[in-house]
């Protein structure tokens, strides 16, 4: 297969974690590694005291880049000091959500900078076994990924006794086997027990207290990890001078759909606003379209129309809060502003439709991603997303009805939020948000009246007389 066209940064990027991505003649290989700087931070973090590390990845504010935000050095401050189960380690590269493309472009291309920031995180927490779950339809990245494990264990930085520290750890590659509710984390670790990727109700609500073999277990996305490492090389103070309070480091954004240069971008945290992203960086719409819709971090964010308006609070010059009016294209890069405009940055994958595209149509083709996915434990969620799926299909093949609309935005309302993992909102916030938004598009597609109610096949026979 020929080698994909390499991509040349965006001068405004500021890569850090990407730093090597598509540099011309980086190779995947330990060598390529060691003389580009490679394990020099595993080799600073060995000197440290495990718990300033932590106390470094707190200082830093970084937030989880698997989807949820979650501060990192929060999570990892749930293990107990002195616990005495054994602690493991799992690296999320499961990278299923529609839209984000980033995990799979650090496995193939740098795949030891991820494999020494779970080294430094393994230390840090005291563990001495990890895993790295990765997507069953990522073979070839598994294969990358054994290969380096194989690399670090040769030149001591895996296995015993680990740069003559004492400090002992294994890295095991698992496969998943292609379903989307296995990146939910507790499905995870169901799959990686070897059972069926059913996610476990809550309490408790960390796998960091009760995960992996019912021992505490903390999960981090593969973008997350590796930004530990460079936390450990410049100190969590000056990590979090990157970016905005609250919001820090760089952060890689891959985006798709109706721009003139799709691609992946690592950006500095609300640094550039959503407009400038696609305008300047991706280039704008392609000739002769407009912009009408964007779901702003991976399939499960809810959708912004092109032309929405939010009234937000800043802080103002005296630092009191005051109220601002901004445009979606106004709307900054981070996790706080996408939030406070009621979607979220999630997992980075900014999916944009420009006027050429059919917003029923669209969302169909989301429902029938999320109905196929749902793993089928909780009632609303196994039914829901499969009743939102079938009144699609119906609005597409143009036996739309009028209250269509209102059933979807009923059905989606009464799945958020009733379910035992996020997938209920994962699945709900698409419908909710495109049917609010496009109000017109679901109208014209449900014009037919509502036929009148038909009893059941056995109280039909009832009614006109059969016998039983
Ligand atoms: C349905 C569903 C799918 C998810 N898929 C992924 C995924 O593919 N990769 C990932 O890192 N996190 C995924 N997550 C989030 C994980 O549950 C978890 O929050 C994350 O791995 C924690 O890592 P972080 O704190 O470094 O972000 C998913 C969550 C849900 C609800
Ligand atoms: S919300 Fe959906 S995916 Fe999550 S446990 Fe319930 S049925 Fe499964």
């Amino acid at each position: 297969m020929p080698a994909p066209a390499r991509r040349i940064p965006h001068p405004r990027e500021k890569r850090m974690v990407f730093a090597h991505i598509d540099r011309e003649g980086y190779t995947p290989d330990i060598a390529c590694y060691l003389s580009n700087g490679g394990y020099e931070d595993l080799k600073k973090a060995v000197t440290m005291a495990p718990a300033d590390i932590v106390n470094e990845v707190k200082a830093s504010a970084l937030r989880g880049r698997g989807g949820a935000g979650f501060p990192c050095g929060v999570k990892w401050g749930f293990i107990r000091p002195g616990e005495t189960k054994p602690i493991y380690l799992i690296c999320n590269a499961d990278e299923s959500e529609p839209g984000t493309f980033k995990d799979r472009y650090i496995i193939h291309q740098d795949p030891h900078q991820l494999i020494e920031g779970m080294i430094i995180s393994a230390f840090a927490l005291n563990v001495h076994l990890a895993y790295l779950y990765i997507r069953g339809e990522f073979p070839q990245g598994a294969k990358i990924l054994e290969k380096a494990i194989a690399e670090a264990k040769a030149n001591g930085f895996l296995g015993k006794n680990i740069l003559g520290t004492g400090f002992d750890l294994e890295i095991y590659v698992h496969r998943g086997a292609g379903a989307y509710i296995c990146g939910e984390e507790t499905g995870l670790i169901e799959s990686l027990e070897g059972k069926r990727a059913y996610p476990r109700i809550k309490p408790p609500y960390f796998p960091a207290v009760l995960g992996l073999y019912q021992c505490p277990t903390i999960v981090n996305n593969v973008e997350t990890l590796c930004h530990v490492k460079h936390i450990v090389r410049m100190g969590g103070a000056e990590f979090a001078k990157i970016g905005t309070p609250n919001n820090t480091g760089t952060r890689i954004v891959g985006v798709s759909g109706d721009v003139q240069r799709p691609g992946y971008f690592e950006i500095e945290v609300g640094s550039m606003t959503l407009g400038e992203l696609l305008n300047d960086l991706c280039g704008g719409p392609k000739p002769g379209r407009k912009f009408k819709a964007i779901i702003p971090g991976g399939s499960s964010a809810k959708v912004f129309r092109a032309d929405e308006r939010f009234k937000i609070k800043v802080k103002g010059q005296d630092g009191a809060m005051v109220e601002k009016e901004i445009g979606v294209m106004d709307i900054p890069m981070d996790f706080d502003t996408m939030a406070a405009c009621g979607s979220m940055a999630g997992s980075g994958g900014v999916i944009v439709m420009d006027d050429t595209r059919d917003m029923v149509e669209t969302l169909n083709n989301l429902n029938q991603f999320y109905a196929h996915e749902s793993c089928g434990q909780c009632t609303p969620c196994r039914e829901g997303s499969l009743w939102m799926r079938k009144i699609t299909d119906r609005m597409l093949a143009d036996g739309g009805v009028e209250s269509d609309p209102a059933t979807l935005a009923s059905v989606s309302n009464n799945i958020a939020g009733k379910t035992i993992c996020a997938f209920g909102e994962a699945c709900s916030w698409p419908t909710m948000s495109f049917v609010a938004k496009f109000p017109e598009e679901f109208a014209a597609r449900a014009t037919k009246p509502i036929p009148p109610p038909t009893p059941p096949e056995f109280l039909s026979e009832t009614l006109t007389g059969g016998s039983h």
